[in-house]
């Protein structure tokens, strides 16, 4: 299936055909597998309606004065054990086939989002709560888990004994047949009425319990910072309120279906005394049989149809949550025009406009080439965009206006793919994976050996504290792992780009002020990365500075000064007043 075919508008709310069709849309290649667990949940319904039937037909029998038999006796019998050999298969069958297509269902779901979650702009996933697309992914896709392997068939068994009863009446007498269907008939606009409302609902309540997911999230990995300014009380806050909003909606919820409940039932049940008068009025036409039956039968007719109200809860939750997933599914791809190749790896932006949200500006008319094989160093205050810039290389963003180019071809024609074979990102903070310190760097390349891995860390200026670790290169990092200095966090992230071995390096120096120790390795290591590379990094250190090919000086989003070391200081502008900021702190740090 292809992503265009997604793009289907998301709307605030559905009925439930709307819905029932989505979902019957995305089972995609297992649509038949579905259709067979609701069929045959709907067939173990129909075989309860045949020891319904064989009821009836034993008592209406006796009621007009049929003698009592052996064979008579037998044939009910046998009648009933078909009837419950009948209700065990299907219902084995059912389970089978709805278990099975609902777990492959929300399976390839689950890959569908993740393949797609690939291809959104970083923006996206910044715009959206993290904590959102975990819910996505975990809770909504056990919504739709559950509505395939449950909520639908019981839709179906719901059905299957009152059309079992009704088509037996049919064959008796129309007219009784049509008066027990009248009350249903009526009372339908109630219950379609009510599902469509509730479906507004249901979707807020399913954000709002995304919402407090994040809440969780949040306070759990906030709590050092909580804990560290005494804010334990106002991190509970927001994380109570996300709570208690998630619980008034859902009682607003249920109390919103309890009178549709409560008048859908009651309508349905008029029908018991309309059957009654019209069988009265029709006693001296019809046989006696009928009448009996059609009386015995009304209620195992409406009983199951009350219940419908219930799945109608589970149905609505689970639309709830295809909306939440069809958010994700229908943003739209970075667009991807076509394949334009490189010729050489000179990096060049031309006059390139970029904001984060419409309207507002960050980068104006940025304008720079960083020929190939050279370090650019991007200085200035914090907030000036310098991150900025580097993210739109790689096409985390797109700009807004301009033209982002590598080797003369368009960033935006190059490709996923190609864009990611040429360009290397070191980031400002470093994320490490949960796993250990060698997974971690071979992130960088697929497949690549240990020894691989091992010259990498070395050129990277870590395998000697690596190697100072009692498990070496298997010591757990990331969550719940060991933790890792800033530094040394840099530098495992500089031997996943050594490893990668991209032309193109883009560097997001750490703020953090390192040790000198740690700095003059990592100094070493940017070195090995620069070799033969284009390198452009965000600099804060003097050293990575000084020897800069190309300093690009940057205030309010734009270029003010442009240069070499030297030539910018004599210009005493922002570049100087930086570096003798710069220059006073690094003295004060290295005369401790
Ligand atoms: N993901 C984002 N969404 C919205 N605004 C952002 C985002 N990232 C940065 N900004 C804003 O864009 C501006 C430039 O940010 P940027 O991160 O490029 O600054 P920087 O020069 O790298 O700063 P620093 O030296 O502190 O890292 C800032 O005003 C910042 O608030
Ligand atoms: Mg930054």
């Amino acid at each position: 299936m292809s992503m265009v075919e997604d793009r289907v508008a998301v709307p605030e709310s559905r009925s439930d055909m709307e819905s029932l069709k989505r979902a019957w849309h995305l089972a995609g290649p297992l649509k038949g597998r579905v259709a067979r667990g609701v069929l045959f949940r709907f067939l173990q319904s129909m075989m309860l309606g045949l020891s319904f039937g064989v009821m009836v037909w034993v008592v209406t029998g006796l009621a007009e004065g049929r003698a009592l038999t052996a064979a008579w006796i037998w044939q009910s019998a046998g009648l009933m054990a078909l009837s419950l050999l009948g209700q065990i298969l299907f219902g084995y069958l059912s389970v089978r086939a709805s278990w099975l297509s609902s777990y492959e269902v929300a399976g390839h779901l689950r890959l569908r989002i993740l393949e797609k979650l690939r291809h959104l702009p970083l923006g996206f996933h910044q715009t959206r709560h993290r904590g959102d697309t975990v819910t996505v992914l975990t809770s909504d896709m056990q919504m739709l888990e559950s509505f395939f392997s449950d909520g639908l068939p019981r839709i179906s068994q719901a059905l299957g004994l009152p059309v079992a009863i009704f088509l037996v009446l049919l064959t008796r007498d129309w007219v009784v047949a049509l008066a027990t269907a009248t009350s249903v008939l009526v009372a339908l606009p109630v219950f379609f009425g009510t599902s469509r409302q509730l479906s507004k609902l249901g979707i807020q309540r399913q954000d709002m319990q995304a919402e407090a997911g994040a809440r969780m999230i949040e306070f759990v990995q906030g709590m050092g910072v909580i804990r560290a300014f005494n804010q334990v009380a106002q991190g509970q806050e927001s994380f109570r309120k996300a709570i208690d909003d998630f619980r008034d909606i859902s009682i607003r919820m249920v109390a919103q279906l309890t009178l549709p409940m409560a008048l859908f039932g009651m309508i349905v049940m008029l029908g018991a005394p309309l059957v009654i008068w019209v069988v009265g009025g029709r006693l001296n036409t019809m046989e006696t049989g009928t009448a009996i039956t059609a009386l015995l039968l009304l209620f195992s007719m409406y009983a199951p149809l009350l219940s419908l109200l219930g799945v109608m809860e589970a149905v609505r939750m689970a639309d709830a949550s295809l909306i939440r997933m069809d958010r994700i599914l229908s943003a739209p791809d970075l667009p991807e025009v076509a394949d334009a190749a490189p010729s050489g790896f000179e990096v060049s932006f031309d006059r390139v406009g970029f904001g984060y949200r419409p309207g507002e500006v960050v980068l104006h008319d940025i304008s720079f080439t960083v020929p190939e094989r050279s370090m650019t160093a991007i200085v200035g205050p914090s907030g000036s965009g310098k991150s900025t810039i580097l993210n739109l290389i790689p096409r985390f963003w797109d700009a807004g206006s301009g033209r982002i180019t590598i080797g003369g071809a368009d960033v935006a024609w190059i490709g996923e793919a190609g864009l990611s074979n040429l360009v290397t990102m070191v980031f400002q903070d470093v994320y490490l994976f949960s796993g250990t310190i060698r997974d971690n760097i071979a992130v960088g390349k697929a497949g690549a050996t240990e020894a691989e891995i091992e010259a990498a860390a070395r050129a990277a200026q870590a395998h000697d504290f690596i190697s100072r670790l009692p498990r070496g290169y298997d010591t757990q990092v990331g969550e719940g792992g060991d933790a890792l200095s800033g530094g040394e966090r840099q530098r495992i992230s500089i031997a996943r780009a050594i490893l990668k071995d991209a032309p193109i390096v883009l560097m997001d120096e750490a703020t953090a002020a390192i040790d000198p120790t740690n700095e003059r390795a990592i100094q070493t290591a940017l070195a090995r990365l620069v070799e033969g590379r284009t390198l452009i990094v965000v600099a804060h250190k003097l050293s990575t500075i000084q020897s800069a090919d190309q300093i690009l000086v940057l205030d309010e989003g734009r270029i003010v000064e442009q240069g070499v070391h030297q030539a910018l200081l004599e210009e005493r502008g922002l570049y100087a007043q930086l570096w003798s900021h710069r220059a006073k702190a690094a003295e004060w740090t290295l005369d401790g």
